[in-house]
């Protein structure tokens, strides 16, 4: 029996239409489904949205429809979309589906009643107008008043009711859990990130109700409270599969799933709340959580919240779904963040797809239909061990290499290995000189086995990529006269040279057009490329920064008030990098708690050379600085640090207990 392979995406928030951040996930996760279909899994895909909370509850009444109304539209455009990028999802659940909601309950109630939900009281500080609670912290003061950091209206001390999870119970299990099972979380820097950061200072009892809102699945034993969107969400995973009802043959057969893929900023919850919700429900947890980069617009984010966002409708309209979905899995390894660009598309399109594979496979059947009246001739005993050898041997192993990156997860990488071959056979291209040999009838035999060897490795390619451009390899596949089935598989490229005599080649379109990248940068509408700050002279911005120890002219006095302009905030580092080309720029990522995160640059990378050790620790920036553009990243902010007795800037630090997103003041 073929083992299975149960892959998911997060499912998304219908807040707004899907982009090409969500498109990254999607495509990802639809890739490595066809890569182990293809490879003999029997596997199962799983993609939905995520449709309860405040906000979409908000959203709608600004839309002046219903909820479910809202989510509707989106979620209909998100399937349209899915369809565009090739996405072939075994199901789409949603958090609205009567199937899903009543599991929900029931696991809740669970909960409840074996003792890890509790009800209790949530104390904070209160702001009537935006129903939202603060912790003393969080507020701001204004005319010696704490205020809400959102309107700045007063707050009020509140207690609300609430059910809580005791997570606290689990804490120590899971520690041990992750420190036993190196493969759960990956990147590996992300497990340690959760042990350092989250775990082992202590996890708090985590709120999972709500009464300040009704749009959330109904606590059926309290109908006050709606269920915390998280523990709705992740429950996902295991409702589309029949947990908990008499038809649940699907989560006998693909629980545990395989991997969850998701974006860096939930694997906290799908390896913190969700193991510990299994663990209680006593299911075994899922084999591995991937928490992947992300698509960077401009440095940042890419987000709607943010309006610096590109769509992938567009671009799949002017070039093809299959050159987004390439460049996609292309351009940066699975796991780390990489700005997206057009021109960086554009040009990905012309090097690797117009010319490395397009030009491969029309100078091959060209050439076939030059010197063999399109007929593939039989393979001879024409051989040049020296050229030859090398790259039969290098294309019989390709598949092998290709599948160690894969179940790496290392999209990246496996394409990179297939097109290495294609380098190779565009090399061997000039290095055999068929053009030569045509024009003698004696070398007949030695040009039979260079173009053979050329088409057998070009079957090789168009078998490889399909997991990542599945409508690529048929356009291939005709052009080389391939119709038997048997020699588009995987199998099939156990031995090299399956490709039999007699077949007819037949030249088609070019596969991927060569494009004037300038001229089609002009027909992408500017919104949906980099903002074009990005273009600046980094020079100058370098210069700024050397700068750094002259102490500028301060005035004798200022108002408080001129002080209180500036608001300056606890964060916690998330990522800290060298930045490509700079001696002097760090580039942090941080977060401020409620806040939420971003990017800022600090000019002290020579105070600091490893970096990444900074990641868990609290620093100070002020938060409220115009973004600026440093080596064509946007910095969101700025650090402070201060100079020691020796020169050396040093981070300015704070006191124990302070949380993310404090202001100091
Ligand atoms: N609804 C939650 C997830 C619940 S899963 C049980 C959520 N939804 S989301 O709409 O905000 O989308 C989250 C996912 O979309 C991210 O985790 C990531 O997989 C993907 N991405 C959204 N923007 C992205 C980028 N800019 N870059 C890469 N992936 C991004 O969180």
């Amino acid at each position: 029996m073929a083992e299975k392979f149960y892959i998911t995406t997060p499912i998304y928030y219908p807040s707004g239409n899907m982009h090409i951040g969500h498109t990254y996930t999607t495509v990802a996760a639809d890739t490595m489904t066809r890569f182990k279909r293809m490879t003999g899994y029997d596997t199962y895909f799983l993609t939905g949205t995520d449709e309860h909370g405040q906000k979409i509850e908000e959203k709608a009444a600004e839309a002046g429809v219903t909820p479910k109304e809202f989510v509707d539209k989106i979620v209909a455009e998100t399937k349209k979309l899915w369809e565009l990028m090739n996405i072939q999802y075994d199901d789409f659940i949603r958090t609205t589906d009567e199937r899903h909601e009543k599991i929900v309950q029931k696991i809740f109630r669970q909960f409840y009643e074996q003792g890890d939900i509790y009800k209790s009281e949530y104390e904070g500080m209160y702001c009537t107008p935006c129903e939202s609670f603060w912790t003393p912290s969080q507020l701001v003061e204004k005319n010696g008043e704490k205020v809400c950091p959102d309107c700045g209206r007063p707050c009020k001390p509140t207690k609300e009711e609430s059910y809580f999870f005791r997570m606290s119970k689990y804490q120590d299990w899971l520690i041990d859990y992750i420190e036993t099972h190196p493969d759960f979380i990956q990147p590996a820097a992300r497990a340690n990130e959760m042990l350092n950061n989250f775990l082992r200072p202590g996890l708090q009892d985590l709120c999972v109700s709500r009464t300040s809102f009704k749009w959330g699945v109904p606590v059926d034993f309290d109908d006050k409270h709606v269920v915390y969107v998280w523990i709705d969400a992740l429950s996902n995973y295991i409702t589309a599969l029949g947990y908990g009802t008499e038809n649940d043959e699907l989560m006998q057969k693909y629980w545990p799933a395989n991997v969850h893929l998701v974006g860096k900023e939930i694997v906290r919850f799908h390896t913190i709340y969700w193991p510990i919700m299994l663990h209680a429900l006593g299911l075994p947890l899922p084999k591995q959580v991937f928490g992947h980069g992300w698509l960077l617009f401009g440095g940042d984010k890419m987000a709607k919240s943010k309006g610096n966002v590109q769509y992938a409708q567009p671009v799949v309209a002017r070039y093809g779904c299959d050159a987004l979905r390439y460049y996609l899995m292309r351009e940066m390894p699975f796991g780390a963040d990489g700005n997206y660009t057009n021109e960086a598309f554009l040009t990905r399109l012309n090097a690797d797809l117009a010319n490395d594979l397009g030009n491969l496979v029309s100078r091959t059947v060209a050439m076939l239909e030059k010197y063999f009246d399109g007929i593939l001739p039989a393979w001879t005993d024409a051989v040049d061990n020296e050229l030859d050898k090398p790259l039969h041997e290098h294309c019989a192993a390709l598949p092998a290499l290709v599948e160690a990156q894969m179940d790496k997860l290392q999209y990246s990488q496996a394409l990179a290995e297939i097109w290495k071959v294609i380098g190779e056979c565009n090399k061997y291209i000039d290095q055999t000189q068929p053009w030569i040999l045509g024009k003698d009838p004696e070398k007949k035999d030695r040009l039979a086995n260079v173009l053979l060897t050329l088409a057998e490795c070009v079957r090789y390619v168009a078998v490889l990529i399909y997991p990542f451009m599945p409508t690529t390899p048929g356009r291939i596949f005709e052009q080389l006269g391939v119709a038997d089935e048997a020699l588009k598989t995987w199998d099939s490229l156990k031995t090299f040279g399956q490709l039999p005599a007699g077949i007819k080649v037949c030249k088609g379109e070019a596969l991927f057009p060569r494009i004037d990248v300038k001229k089609e940068l002009e027909i992408l509408s500017p919104a949906e490329d980099a903002p074009k700050a990005e273009a600046k002279p980094e020079k100058k911005q370098e210069k700024k920064q050397e700068k750094k120890h002259e102490e500028p002219e301060y005035p004798a006095e200022i108002a408080i008030d001129t002080f209180f302009q500036s608001k300056i905030q606890v964060g916690r580092v998330l990522e800290c990098t060298n930045v490509p080309k700079s001696k002097k720029l760090l580039q942090f990522r941080l977060s401020f708690g409620k806040d939420g995160e971003r990017t800022i640059l600090s000019g002290i990378a020579q105070y600091y050379p490893n970096p990444e050790e900074l990641v868990g620790r609290q620093i100070v920036a002020i938060t409220n600085l115009k973004p600026r553009m440093m080596m064509g990243i946007e910095s969101h902010g700025m650090i402070l640090s201060a100079v020691d007795g020796n020169e050396n800037l040093r981070l300015v630090s704070v006191g124990e207990g302070v949380e993310d997103g404090a202001i100091v003041g």
